[in-house]
């Protein structure tokens, strides 16, 4: 049985991944994943300096999922590169980056720092809906979005996936735009805009107002934005968006995914990934697939 997927030329022991943000480096959940297992690691997102992101209250449970409002807080690329890449080197998985920024010259210069790393890929967050300036104004508007994306890949020295927000309209131009500027890879979707309003007290739930969706509530989305970008686009896509179990993972493979991520379920069960993994081989096993390929975009028109 075949589970390995080659994403630009990178090859991974299987399509399961971490969705950034939600497994830091790893660190914290590596007594209870072997990370070893895992298809890639995706990281949580690193800017130029360090961001202490937005005030708490910064997360809140909704039904089927949850909103947060972290802002990207991070420690920045120096204690990224001195910290969290010599501990993901240990294990026998991929590392992809996820680099955020305010501006172009600020994704620039994270980007360009990576270059002397040992690592994978870099994933381009364009589209998180947590902080005011750039990041999702670069994922919003498909000029916008080709010009960041073809600056990045003039710089990188790793392929490059543009992470694209749901909250377009238009989701085949917005992937068709990173494609036409040179992105090895998409992937999608990043957290759709939410609200929650505390009626007993009559204030905002979240400090910032709004914050993103995630969780299963989001899954149908999701699928039927990775089916829609997928037929738009020759480049690979990566799906994710409330993948709770293998049997949602195998949703986005069919739905032309070729490789998944897992993201606000590692909270709700540390295991998630694993039991994924294990998931899509006991499917495959099932149903008599011998090769992962025979499902990527699979679904019966
Ligand atoms: C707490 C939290 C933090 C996140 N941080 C990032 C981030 O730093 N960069 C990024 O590109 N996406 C970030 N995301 C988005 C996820 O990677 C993912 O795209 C989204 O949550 C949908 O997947 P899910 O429903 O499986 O969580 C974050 C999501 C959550 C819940």
């Amino acid at each position: 049985m075949n589970t390995k997927v080659t994403i630009a030329d990178v090859e991974f022991k299987n399509p399961v991944m971490t969705a950034s943000g939600t497994f830091g480096s790893g660190m914290e959940y590596s007594d209870f994943v072997d990370l070893n297992k895992l298809g890639a690691v995706v990281t949580k997102g690193v800017a130029n300096v360090p961001w202490p992101g937005n005030p708490v209250p910064r997360v809140a449970e909704t039904y089927g999922g949850m909103l947060n409002a972290i802002g990207l807080q991070n420690p920045g690329i120096d204690v990224f590169i001195e910290r969290d890449i010599p501990f993901l080197k240990k294990f026998d998985t991929k590392i992809i980056v996820n680099v955020c920024g305010k501006s172009v010259e600020d994704y620039l210069e994270v980007v360009e720092r990576l270059g002397d790393e040992d690592v994978d890929m870099l994933e381009i967050n364009v589209s998180c809906p947590n902080v005011k300036e750039g990041a999702i104004a670069f994922g919003q508007k498909a000029d916008s979005l080709y010009n960041i994306t073809s600056q990045i890949k003039g710089r990188a020295k790793q392929p490059v996936i543009m992470k694209l927000s749901p909250n377009v309209t238009d989701i085949g131009e917005m992937a068709k735009a990173a494609e036409a500027a040179g992105a090895d890879a998409i992937s999608l979707i990043n957290t759709l805009t939410g609200m929650k309003i505390d009626v007993h007290r009559r204030t905002f739930v979240l400090a910032n107002k709004t914050g993103g969706l995630s969780g299963p509530a989001i899954k149908p989305v999701a699928v039927r934005m990775v089916y829609q970008a997928s037929h738009a686009v020759k480049i690979p896509v990566i799906g994710m968006g409330g993948i709770a179990s293998a049997e949602d993972a195998v949703e986005f493979l069919l739905a032309g995914a070729s490789a998944i991520a897992v993201g606000a379920m590692n909270f709700v069960n540390p295991y998630a990934t694993v039991e994924i993994i294990e998931g899509i081989e006991a499917y495959m096993k099932k149903y008599g697939v011998r090769d992962i390929q025979e499902l990527i975009g699979g679904v019966r028109e």
